[in-house]
């Protein structure tokens, strides 16, 4: 009998179990929504469905620093999901330790959002990906470059033919990474708890601050709205609008003079876990946040008309502050 080498046999079973025939489909991947989020509200593009080995993928490019030009720099070091996917910092640092001009958002709840940014740039979570990587305050790298490096990975090679069928490109690690983010949820606080029915769950105190934050005299909810928070709009709450430069947010993007000073009304849900707060991060704690609406924010020329002294007493401002800790959630890796 011929011996046929060890190799040529090995390949002709890999080629025989091809890629085309028999290549284990890739599962579907049903999101739980927590108690008090919108499961109706999610958003995930048509062609870009979740799957698990999708997914997979995704955290592992989301925690892989050769993503940067000098392989330092992963998206999960500032998105770190010990800091709430946040960094802790008022303002970003990136590669060779250079700062960013906004601060780090958390990543949690990007499933009901589809603008990204503080100032909406991107339209969705697989068109914001390539904006660090090619940053130079960020990651510093080129979308050649990064490619040419993942494909000296094989696990990364043979990852990407499963998944997408194809090789390692930009649009495919978007799509991978961005079905990754959106398994990131939090919900199921004490507070969703709460109006869940469970009247236990909340302080006395964090039960008035639920009832002013929903009050007409208060009325965080006309920005803050429903089971995220966010109206997914761009309002000017005159943060760092005293600044002799102001960093003009949604203005840069639509060039409206109406949207000058505006950002993204963020979710609230984690607060607890994400200080510093707003996109330059000059308030240090939540107490700070509800002194600072107290006073009806920092006057500007764009100032939203919702934005007036509120007379809070301190007690008040402590019912909030309490409020906004019961919203620390579920915030775990699913994967
Ligand atoms: C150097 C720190 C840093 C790195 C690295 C980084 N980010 Fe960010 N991320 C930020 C900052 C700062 C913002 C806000 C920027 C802005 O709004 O202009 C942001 C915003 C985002 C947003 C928008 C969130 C929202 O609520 O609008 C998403 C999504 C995101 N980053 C995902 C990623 C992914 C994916 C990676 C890796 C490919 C990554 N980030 C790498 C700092 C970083
Ligand atoms: C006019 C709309 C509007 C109203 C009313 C409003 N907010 Fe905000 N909120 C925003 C916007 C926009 C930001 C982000 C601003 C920025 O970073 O420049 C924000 C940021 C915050 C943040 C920081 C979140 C983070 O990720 O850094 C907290 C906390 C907060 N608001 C709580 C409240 C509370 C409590 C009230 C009621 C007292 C309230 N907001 C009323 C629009 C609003």
């Amino acid at each position: 009998m011929r011996r046929v080498p060890f190799m040529l046999v090995f390949s002709i079973l890999v080629s025989g179990c091809g890629e085309d025939n028999s290549r284990k489909a890739d599962e579907a991947f049903v999101m739980t929504i927590p108690i008090g989020l919108d499961a109706g509200g999610q958003y995930i593009p048509q062609n870009n469905p979740m799957t698990v080995r999708k997914i997979e993928l995704g955290r592992r490019l989301f925690f892989d620093a050769r993503l940067s030009l000098d392989g330092t720099v992963a998206c999960a070091t500032c998105h770190n999901p010990s800091l709430g996917f946040a960094d802790g910092r008022a303002f970003a640092i990136g590669i060779y330790g250079q700062e960013f001009k906004r601060g780090t958002p958390t990543l949690i709840n990007r499933l009901f959002s589809r603008e990204q940014f503080w100032d909406g740039r991107s339209k969705d979570l697989e068109d914001q990906v390539r904006n660090p990587i090619e940053n130079e305050l960020e990651m510093g790298n080129t979308v050649e470059n990064m490619v040419r490096t993942l494909n000296q990975v094989e696990e990364y090679r043979i990852r990407f033919r499963d998944v997408f069928g194809g090789e390692i490109s930009m649009e495919n690690v978007a799509m991978a990474i961005a079905a990754f983010e959106r398994t990131l949820v939090s919900g199921n606080s004490f507070y969703d708890q709460y109006k869940n029915g469970k009247t236990d769950a909340l302080s006395e105190s964090a039960k008035r601050g639920v009832a002013l934050f929903e009050s007409d005299r208060v009325n965080c909810i006309k920005c803050h709205l429903g089971p995220n928070f966010t109206d997914e709009k761009y309002h000017n709450n005159g943060t760092g609008m005293d600044k002799e430069e102001p960093d003009w947010g949604r203005y840069e993007v639509t060039k409206n003079d109406s949207d000058r000073g505006a950002f993204k009304t963020p979710t609230l849900r984690d607060m607890s876990r994400t200080a510093p707060y707003m996109h330059n991060g000059s308030l240090r704690t939540l107490r700070e946040v509800v002194e600072y609406y107290n006073k009806g924010g920092i006057p500007n020329r764009y100032l939203s008309p919702h934005m007036i002294p509120l007379k809070l007493t301190n007690q008040e401002i402590e019912d909030l502050v309490n409020f906004m800790k019961s919203l620390s959630g579920t915030n775990e890796l699913v994967f």
